[in-house]
């Protein structure tokens, strides 16, 4: 494998586009953001942590725009600009949270944008809630009391895209982002029929999550969904209810996954695009043995419901 071009930091945003924004804002803020701006054309959402946003609106017919990852810097940006083929120069980003970035087109044509410089803004107040389970014993004297209520989502943990070629895409995004496979998933039949592939940030010694990436094979390519970590699993399940009582359409949840090991519950946004609520997952780092396994040792739900075929499906164009 060559050396990749960089070796992106972490996953920034989604950047979608959509119809109405404030039907948008009434979603995402169901769904567990807070709003960081909003122009005449977008919206500008972020999590509990300092980053400045993590999910972008742009208003106009329903569509996927980009994701976007962070550089460690901006002769990483200069690198690609330098080196991927088709990618944009190093362009000023003239947005809320500034900064700069690079464009380029992941080998389906879907939109990639890598950033570096954005502002950072003090992180939101959390509310949490002490365990006493197994020989953790560390509420003491306090009371729980979860109210129903929008998650608190903390920060975007990964983006997963259908694809009909895995090994292509694959290979793009290790080449152009640095990315290194964690597990990946074989056909039961074929081994040499990747199904899914799951990919994280190669930061050396340093643990990261267990994807920030995931390519599932599918006929046509585009977004399967896009991810954001919450606080805990009373957050999770709290904003599960609330989800259902504003009348969002549900898809799969609440469950463990296997591959990455997350709690998870998905979400239809008005236009179908897919959001995932997750907490507690894996984190690998370089040191972590690279496993292929068969379907039925990778693709299935730890306990709760598996996979209605309207997620195996999901691909947002
Ligand atoms: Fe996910």
């Amino acid at each position: 494998m060559n050396e990749p071009i960089i070796r992106v930091r972490d996953i920034a945003w989604i950047r979608l586009q959509s119809p109405d924004l404030d039907q948008a804002e009434k979603f995402l803020t169901d769904f567990g953001m807070a709003k960081a701006g909003r122009t005449g054309n977008a919206l500008y959402m972020r999590g509990t942590d300092a980053e400045h946003h993590i999910h972008i609106t742009e208003l106009g017919p329903p569509k996927v725009l980009s994701i976007g990852f962070h550089a460690d810097s901006e002769r990483d940006l200069q690198r690609l600009a330098e080196q991927a083929s088709g990618a944009s120069g190093v362009e000023t980003i003239n947005e809320p949270g500034g900064g700069k970035r690079v464009r380029l087109s992941e080998h389906n044509g879907f939109g990639i944008e890598v950033v570096h410089g954005l502002d950072r803004v003090s992180a939101l107040p959390v509310q949490r809630f002490k365990f006493n389970t197994g020989p953790d014993r560390r509420r003491l004297g306090e009371v729980t009391r979860v109210s129903v209520a929008p998650s608190q989502v903390k920060r975007i943990g990964h983006a997963v895209i259908s694809t009909p070629d895995i090994k292509q895409s694959v290979a793009w995004a290790r080449r152009h982002l640095g990315f290194t496979p964690s597990e990946e998933v074989h056909d039961e039949a074929d081994q040499n029929e990747l199904l899914a592939s799951f990919i994280h940030a190669d930061r050396g010694k340093e643990f990261v999550d267990h994807h920030i990436m995931m390519f599932g094979r599918h006929a046509t390519a585009g977004l399967n969904h896009v991810s954001f970590e919450v606080q805990d699993i009373d957050d999770l399940w709290a904003g599960h209810e609330w989800l259902i009582n504003q009348k969002h359409r549900h898809c799969w949840g609440i469950g463990r996954h296997l591959l990455g090991s997350q709690i998870f519950d998905y979400w239809n946004d008005p236009w179908g695009r897919l959001h995932e609520h997750w907490t507690d997952s894996d984190r690998v780092n370089a040191d972590h043995p690279y496993r292929l396994v068969p379907r039925s040792e990778g693709l299935r739900s730890q306990w709760g419901p598996q996979a209605p075929q309207e997620f195996r499906d999901a691909a947002s164009k």
